[in-house]
């Protein structure tokens, strides 16, 4: 038998072979003038006849456009220049020797590439690598890729997981961007947990059954069915964690969290044990048919709400649409929001949580979105008074385009071309200028 490449280094996913950059790219509509930034987006490319093993291990390659005065300036891709990628011998517990490939975030001043398995790295506006980032020295454990930033007090909640005891690990850095909390959270093993989520009060957990697997070669994780599934819920003012038991199930991404009278609501993209694994071990169908495939197998928005005084949780199936990388505006990270935006469907869905509805910006036939990061319009009175930047990716390896969609209504107001095609990656943020 002919064993053909793995889906994770084909079409859409296809590693791009070198760094590039070009200037004053052809843009088709009008870019919103405001917009003076840069969109910056991390995805695993593995280097030339390099075989990685797991979509997820492949080197850190950022991509970046910039924006200013209704022009797209430039386009660069890099590689994250980490100790893996340069092949250092790596130091007893040295946390810097992963592939910074998840995403990319500015907190406290620092352009951070980030990385469950490690240390951040810091990189330049220009994507060039300054080197692992620790928090001048305080940071002790690995960082998630998923951090959350307060939109009210500026702090930077994440945390670490790791296949030792602490098994997870909660940090808090100020708006300056000094690490300021570290605190253990008591799990029963060494849970994968990808991504975790805030409300004004609460910081949530996803103690889900994906558990470290040393026999497995690649990323060592798998399914235990014996481990359960628990939701906690840790005041922010101090205290202990509080954990709901729920359906046996793996997040890998939240949309939002957010407090409703007395209860906590999580809205995120659940994907059942089967789901998990053929996500996990990588999945052949091409994104026309996967589209189409019954949704039991695939992620979709779900909905749990748990009541701290009865001490139960409800869980809901939001929508039958196949989605992932759910994203809600920065301002609302943590708080009540009407809107998520999610990757899937027939391209990108906006749903709206006061009406139920949802609408749909249809890609082309074998075009993929990747994330889409809302930018709030200057002067914006309304929670989706903006633009929806993502990049699109044809399966033919033709060139990419960076999207401007109005988040309002979905209709297209600009196109960026790129002068290459960018392969469908992870997770990006918009920089605004003055940051
Ligand atoms: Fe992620």
């Amino acid at each position: 038998m002919t064993r053909t490449a793995p889906t994770f280094t084909t079409a859409h996913l296809a590693p791009v072979p070198d760094e590039t950059e070009a200037y004053d790219l052809d843009v088709t509509g009008t870019l919103p003038a405001e917009l003076d930034g840069r969109y910056l987006r991390n995805g695993p490319n593995p280097l030339p006849g390099e075989a990685p093993g797991h979509l997820f291990t492949g080197h850190g390659m950022l991509h970046g456009i910039r924006l200013r005065g209704g022009r797209a300036e430039w386009y660069r891709n890099r590689w994250v220049r980490t100790k893996k990628l340069s092949c250092e011998p790596p130091n007893r517990g040295d946390r810097a020797v992963h592939s910074a490939n998840t995403h990319i975030i500015e907190h406290g001043g620092h352009l951070l590439a980030l990385c469950e398995a490690g240390f951040p790295y810091e990189v330049t506006g220009g994507l060039d690598t300054v080197g692992p980032y620790d928090f001048a020295g305080r940071l002790t454990t690995a960082m998630t890729a998923h951090p959350k930033t307060d939109p009210v007090t500026g702090e930077l909640l994440f945390y670490g997981y790791s296949t030792t005891e602490p098994y997870v690990a909660f940090h808090i850095a100020d708006a300056a961007g000094t690490l300021v909390h570290s605190e253990p959270i008591e799990v029963p093993g060494p849970t994968m947990m990808h991504d975790f989520a805030i409300t004004e009060n609460y910081v949530l957990w996803l103690d889900l059954p994906a558990v470290f697997d040393p026999g497995r070669a690649g990323m060592p994780f798998g399914w235990d069915d014996d481990y359960g599934a628990r939701i906690g819920v840790l005041p922010r003012s101090g205290g202990t964690v509080r954990w709901f038991e729920i359906d046996p199930c793996y997040v890998f991404h939240v949309g939002n969290a957010r407090e409703e009278g007395g209860s906590i609501v999580l809205d995120a993209v659940r994907y059942s044990p089967p789901a998990f694994l053929a996500a996990w071990h990588g999945d052949d169908r091409p994104a026309a048919e996967a589209r189409h495939a019954p949704t039991a197998e695939r992620g979709a928005l779900h909905r749990w709400t748990l009541d701290p005084v009865a001490g139960t949780v409800r869980e809901q199936r939001l929508d039958d649409r196949t989605v992932e990388f759910p994203t809600v505006a920065d301002e609302f990270v943590g708080r009540p929001n009407r809107f998520l935006y999610a990757m899937g469907g027939p391209g990108l869905v906006k749903y709206d949580s006061n009406s139920g509805a949802a609408a749909e910006y249809v890609a082309g036939p074998d075009d993929r979105l990747g994330e889409a990061v809302f930018v709030p319009a200057a002067g914006a009175t309304a929670e989706d008074d903006g633009w929806l930047l993502t990049i699109s990716t044809p399966g033919d390896g033709s060139a990419s385009r960076l999207l401007v969609l109005d988040a309002t209504d979905l209709h297209e107001t600009a196109a960026v071309r790129l002068p290459r095609r960018v392969p469908a990656g992870f997770h990006g943020s918009w920089i605004e200028e003055e940051k």
